[in-house]
């Protein structure tokens, strides 16, 4: 029995560590205890770790440190006594959960509210990261409909950036699904490869080559398009900026890149930028919230794909997950196995 902690805000390789988790948890009132098979290595984790901007107000490091994480999958070990059965969960279900609150760890406790039972047929694989990337997506895609101007609702084209991210993959097949034509941006050669195959009718633009931008100019062909999905920000948002029409719609979702953005592009051409977070998503009405998590687990159900793994590394090698989960280039999700 093991977690990954921290116990000050730094760099995630420098700051975190594997201890044991020796204590007994306690079992308070509508909680589960959950042994976690495995937990996804979110990059909004890594942000909460090192307390950047882009994670919103630092975390709070609770005496003996933080745990990060926010969803994974497991098996509902005990349940407290006033748990009712509506819930669907008993002892021995195998079990999702969102929100989590420190999922790096071989054992949690959690509300019986946060736990969604995982039907035979969805891997571990999949159940462990089905739920942030796909709410993120739902939230994005709403932003993006509500940004498009009424009478521009038909024949939609939108530009996305880190299109093959994992949030990326799942706004695309959204987008698709809602009948948009998304033109997918992506930073590297082998993530354009990796999309291509996954989507060869899609049009897939590599920004690291020369050129990129008379690529999108031809790809859009005059269409005008009034919202772009960014997940990248620093220098590539306002150059995609660039290409939307006058009083268009920058859905900010992700700032993979690090850096900080010149917005000094988005007033004159009467621009707005939309930032989304999961944050808000538990003010979302409970029956949008019940919808996009049903969502979740129908495109978790029909579509395993949309949810590969990059590798999946035992708690001890956290050090490796970590690195991986920063690689470019990479598709998929990195796993911690507990
Ligand atoms: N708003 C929210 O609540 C929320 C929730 C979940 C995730 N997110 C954000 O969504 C974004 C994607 O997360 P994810 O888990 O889907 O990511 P992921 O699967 O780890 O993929 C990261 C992607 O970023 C691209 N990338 C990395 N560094 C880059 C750079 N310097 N410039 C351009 N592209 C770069 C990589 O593609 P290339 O190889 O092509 O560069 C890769 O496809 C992140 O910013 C994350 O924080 C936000």
């Amino acid at each position: 029995m093991q977690r990954i902690v921290h116990t000050n805000h730094g760099e995630p390789a420098e700051t975190l560590r594997l201890e044991p988790l020796s204590d007994a948890l306690p079992l308070a009132s509508g909680r589960a205890i959950v042994r976690v098979s495995a937990a996804p290595v979110h990059p909004g984790d890594l942000l909460g770790v090192s307390a950047s901007p882009a994670f919103g107000a630092p975390p709070v490091i609770p005496v003996g440190g933080r745990v990060p994480g926010v969803e994974g999958v497991g098996v509902v070990e005990a349940l407290a006594a006033d748990v009712d059965v509506s819930h669907g969960v008993q002892v021995g279900t195998r079990v999702a959960f969102f929100p989590g609150i420190g999922t790096w760890s071989s054992r949690i406790t959690a509300p019986v509210e946060s736990l969604i039972p995982v039907p035979d047929e969805v891997s571990d694989e999949v159940a462990a990261q089905m739920v942030v990337n796909t709410l993120t997506a739902r939230l994005a895609m709403r932003a993006g409909h509500n940004a498009l101007p009424e009478d521009k609702r038909e024949d939609v084209t939108v530009i996305q950036t880190a299109a093959n991210s994992a949030v990326g993959k799942l706004l695309t097949h959204l987008l698709v699904e809602a009948g948009v034509n998304p033109i997918l941006l992506v930073g590297s050669a082998t993530s354009g490869q990796a999309l291509k195959a996954a989507r060869p009718d899609a049009t897939v633009i590599v920004t690291e080559n020369h050129g990129w931008k008379d690529e999108l100019r031809d790809a859009l062909a005059d269409r005008p398009v009034y919202v772009a999905f960014d997940g990248v920000g620093g220098a590539l948002l306002p150059e995609v900026a660039g290409f939307l029409a006058r009083g268009g719609t920058i859905i900010s979702y992700g700032s993979m890149g690090g850096a900080t953005t010149d917005i000094r592009t988005i007033a004159p051409r009467a621009l707005t930028i939309k930032g989304v977070s999961l944050f808000s998503w538990q003010f979302e009405p409970a029956a949008v919230r019940e919808a996009d998590l049903a969502k979740a687990l129908e495109l978790a159900r029909n579509f395993p794909n949309l949810f590969p793994v990059a590798e999946r590394y035992p708690a001890l090698d956290y050090q490796g997950a970590l690195e991986h989960a920063n690689r470019r280039g990479k598709t998929g999700m990195v796993l911690l196995a507990f």
